[in-house]
């Protein structure tokens, strides 16, 4: 073997082992050195080197313990077989180091909800039952569309609730309405046009992307999608926020209502994506019925979750299909199981069933109202300069905000003073900034002082008095 093929450098900072181990391993990849090869002795190549025969013995073991060379006794060290190894002569770079996120003392995130207020003792008593060892059945998968008892409880409380009317084997329990959707647009047609709120919920947007699917964005106005445009665009299947338009809050007229389910029932292709997401808070006047109460003719395709009404961690929400797309649903779906853990939805059909779903959800009505309330009299006292729209539901509101700055400057302004707020241009596809610019501000997450003292600083900070 000609020692010469090591080359080592005195004058780097890595050690002389190191060096010798790597250049002999990359020999070894390379196949400088075949297979079944004798390495030279400690000695002669400690010699030839000009270093300590320890620094071989280094280098030696080291590459013995990798599986480079073996040591074979009284004989010497030869080269091993490493084809399999190869993937190691990778050169590693070293792994960045994460943007430190920033910390914000007021966080307007309109996906938090509010945690101190959860029923944990109840969560734990109801978690202790079903986690009890004469659950046996719980161990084994359950029904692919979820455990009949959460549907049941779903079909119930949708029913008293929302005026949903449906089978317990219309519905369908996912992980999520993130996992829900791609589910529903592999069930529908590939080649029909989807038509999505914009400004609107991001992650749709990007569901139909992923999936290769034709999707138009459609405009909502003061009192929600336009349908007019839907028409105008030819789509075949409206994705909808209708109860609290995500995120401008806009109620979808009761005109609108009565156009969007004749403009479905008039082609056969047609149907409406009803996301009913956080229909549970809603603060001025009595709930408004979801679309698919008010369906004659079986084209909404109803969608909500637990994200707002539990809690966000717990990966669960619903689907109601029309029975027409039952069959497709459970032939394309045959072998697939229910993304959602069993003992988690019987934890979540037990929370229902013994009414602590309603309680809870009354309680938490009251105690996001509070704090509707707190957030809009800190933004009363700086009314006409900021004007609030959207507060009829949920746990967001959209904020005119009349200024010479731009939203963009708005939202950097709010981050340097550690203040988490949204522009409304960022739920568009099209970032279309508004004059005077519009931002989103969730509330569920701080609690009222935070609301009081983060809207001082957010409008100290805005310039606004
Ligand atoms: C419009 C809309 N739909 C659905 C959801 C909930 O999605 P998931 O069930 O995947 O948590 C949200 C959550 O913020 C939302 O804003």
């Amino acid at each position: 073997m000609d020692m010469l093929m090591f080359q080592l450098q005195r004058t780097d900072s890595t050690p002389l082992y190191k060096q010798l181990y790597s250049e002999i391993k990359h020999a070894i990849i390379s196949g400088k050195i075949s297979v079944g090869a004798k390495l030279p002795s400690k000695r002669k190549l400690a010699e030839f080197l000009d270093i300590s025969q320890t620094t071989v013995e280094l280098s030696y073991s080291q590459l013995v313990a990798e599986g480079f060379i073996e040591s074979r006794a009284r004989k010497g060290f030869y080269a091993l077989p490493v084809e399999e190894l190869a993937y190691l002569d990778v050169q590693q770079d070293e792994p960045q180091a994460a943007a430190a996120p920033v910390e914000y003392t007021f966080d307007f995130n309109p996906a938090k909800i509010d945690t101190q207020s959860f029923p944990f003792s109840t969560w734990r008593k109801i978690a202790k039952e079903v986690l009890d060892e004469m659950n046996h059945g719980l161990l084994l998968s359950g029904h692919p569309q979820g455990d009949e008892s959460l549907r049941r409880e779903i079909s119930r409380y949708l029913f008293a609730s929302r005026g949903v009317l449906c089978d317990t084997d219309q519905i369908i329990i996912g992980s999520g309405t993130e996992q829900l959707m791609p589910l529903l647009i592999r069930l529908l047609d590939k080649q029909v046009l989807f038509g999505f709120e914009n400004p609107g919920y991001a992650l749709t947007h990007s569901i139909f992307d992923h999936y290769d699917r034709k999707a138009v964005p459609v405009t909502v106005e003061e009192d929600g999608i336009s349908v007019a445009e839907l028409e105008a665009l030819n789509v075949d299947i409206a994705y909808v926020t209708p109860s609290h338009q995500f995120p401008t809050g806009a109620v979808l007229s009761a005109t609108k209502r009565a156009q969007l389910l004749n403009w479905a029932a008039a082609a056969p292709q047609r149907f409406i994506i009803e996301d009913d997401y956080d229909s549970e808070f809603r603060y001025t006047s009595r709930p408004i019925p979801a679309l698919q109460s008010m369906d004659r003719s079986g084209r909404v395709i109803y969608l909500s979750t637990f994200s707002k009404s539990l809690m966000p961690s717990l990966r669960i929400a619903y689907m109601v299909l029309p029975k027409s797309l039952l069959r497709a649903y459970q032939q394309t779906f045959l072998h697939y199981s229910s993304s959602v853990p069993r003992i988690d939805q019987q934890l979540v059909a037990e929370f229902m069933e013994h009414g602590h779903f309603s309680r809870h959800l009354n309680r938490m009505r009251k105690l996001y109202k509070k704090k509707l309330e707190h957030l809009t009299a800190a933004l009363q006292e700086f009314a006409p300069a900021v004007k609030i729209s959207g507060e009829q539901a949920g746990m967001h509101i959209v904020l005119t905000v009349q200024t010479p700055l731009t939203e963009t400057e708005l939202v950097e302004l709010a981050k340097r003073s550690k203040i988490r707020v949204f522009g409304l241009s960022s739920y568009d596809v099209r970032a279309t900034t508004a004059v005077p610019p519009q931002i989103v501000l969730g509330f569920g997450g701080l609690s009222e002082t935070e609301i009081t003292e983060g809207i001082a600083k957010l409008m100290e900070c805005w310039k606004i008095a």
